[in-house]
């Protein structure tokens, strides 16, 4: 895979997932390594959709998240199950979208700048190893849309997962 990432200049949301997906399975599925994988999704999303920020956290233990590979500023380090948003994902195992995240009850601000969120559990059987949390500056910047294509591309990079 060349290191150079297409990036659809023109085109919807949905169009752009389906350019990035394509270019993040061909990066990462022939490679076992759980965090350069991780890596080079945050940095594909940001890369392609300039999201304030974007990131995962790992499960470290039955009650808490810890911070993982990440593009953006720097974040709590760690997050207790079923707390903010990520732990709320992590204990309810389903995709949360947050149009605004001073709404969310026990969101945890990482940044102010952050207005909007959605978060998908990384899951390899019937397990949560990690979710992937994008954060937006912009009010209900997330819809179905991102929900199905990170769905999609948290499966691709659970499948890489040992
Ligand atoms: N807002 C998240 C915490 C992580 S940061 O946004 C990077 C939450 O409520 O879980």
């Amino acid at each position: 895979m060349a290191e150079d990432l297409k990036i659809a200049k023109k085109g919807t949301r949905a169009e752009k997932y389906e350019l990035l997906t394509s270019q993040i399975e061909a990066l990462i599925s022939d490679e076992s390594n759980l965090m350069a994988n991780a890596a080079n999704i945050a940095a594909a999303l940001r890369q392609t959709f300039g999201f304030f920020w974007v990131g995962f956290y790992f499960v470290d233990s039955e009650s808490e998240l810890v911070l993982g590979p990440f593009q953006g500023d720097i974040a709590c380090t760690r997050i207790q199950k079923g707390k903010g948003v990520c732990g709320h994902t992590w204990e309810t195992e389903k995709t949360v979208i947050v149009d605004n995240v001073d709404e969310f009850p026990g969101h945890i601000a990482c940044s102010s700048l952050s207005k909007s969120e959605i978060v998908v559990p990384v899951v390899k059987e019937d397990k949560v190893l990690a979710v992937l949390d994008v954060d937006s500056d912009e009010f209900a910047d997330f819809s179905e849309v991102d929900q199905i294509h990170l769905e999609k591309i948290v499966e691709i990079f659970a499948k890489t997962i040992n």
